[in-house]
């Protein structure tokens, strides 16, 4: 159950004082009755209308876009000089406060979940049980074998910090198309990753997270919201 005023705010994108008005004038009905109080309790599923059009969509509690994030872009909710993946969707949820669970580098590319629920942010990206997420890099050196078995064993960083295991393998033809598999979120990781066997990266695509793929239907720039399938499986991606 949740009151009138924010059920109706939250289906409309009307502000709460917007959403009071249209209630204390009659012009809103729940399952088909006119109801002026703004404090009533609702179901959060009820049949909502305003001036006699029926509101679409029942009410969410949060909210998880997958986002294909084009370069140039910077993984925050909020930044002073340049557009972030939060700027991206803000215009279709101007009533959300959504970030990034988890950032891809402003270079980068891909997969990025953008949400309102901490509690599933916090779930991904503990340490202890950090969500797998894949990616796509392509490298200025043909991948080696000593590379592979680097990040098999865990890449020791140049400031002496020692990485958990992770999977480099061929991804095509090309020697220097390489798919990358982390079960960590390290600053800059696969480039300093890399970085340590002396190869640069010169692109960077995350494809998927916790088993998710990107959906290829969407253009750089591009988002939707995940299916319930898709949330289905981030919940229990472990
Ligand atoms: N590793 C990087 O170096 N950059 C990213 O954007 C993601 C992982």
């Amino acid at each position: 159950m949740m009151r009138l005023d924010k059920l109706l705010a939250a289906r409309t994108g009307m502000t709460r004082s917007e959403s009071r008005k249209a209630i204390a004038k009659g012009r809103v009905t729940v399952a088909g009755a006119v109801c002026k109080q703004a404090d009533a309790q609702v179901d959060e599923a009820a049949a909502l209308a305003l001036d006699g059009a029926p509101l679409a969509g029942a009410y969410q509690k949060y909210v998880y876009i997958m986002l294909n994030k084009p370069a140039g872009v910077v993984s925050a909710s909020r930044d002073k000089r340049d557009t972030t993946v939060a700027d991206l969707v803000a215009a279709a949820y101007p009533r959300r406060q959504l970030f990034p669970a988890g950032r891809l580098d402003k270079t980068s590319t891909g997969f990025v979940l953008l949400t309102d629920d901490g509690a599933l942010a916090h779930d991904l990206l503990a340490p202890a049980h950090h969500v797998e997420k894949v990616y796509l890099v392509t490298l200025d050196a043909p991948l080696t074998p000593e590379m592979c078995a680097g990040f098999a064993a865990g890449v020791t960083l140049a400031d002496g910090q020692t990485l958990a295991p992770a999977l480099a393998e061929p991804a095509g033809a090309d020697p220097c198309l390489v798919r990358v598999t982390l079960r960590q979120g390290v600053y800059h990781q696969i480039k300093r990753m890399f970085g340590v066997f002396g190869a640069g990266v010169n692109a960077l695509h995350r494809e998927s997270i916790g088993g998710v793929a990107l959906d290829g239907a969407l253009a750089p720039g591009q988002y939707r919201e995940l299916t319930q399938a898709e949330l289905a499986a981030l919940q229990n991606w472990r």
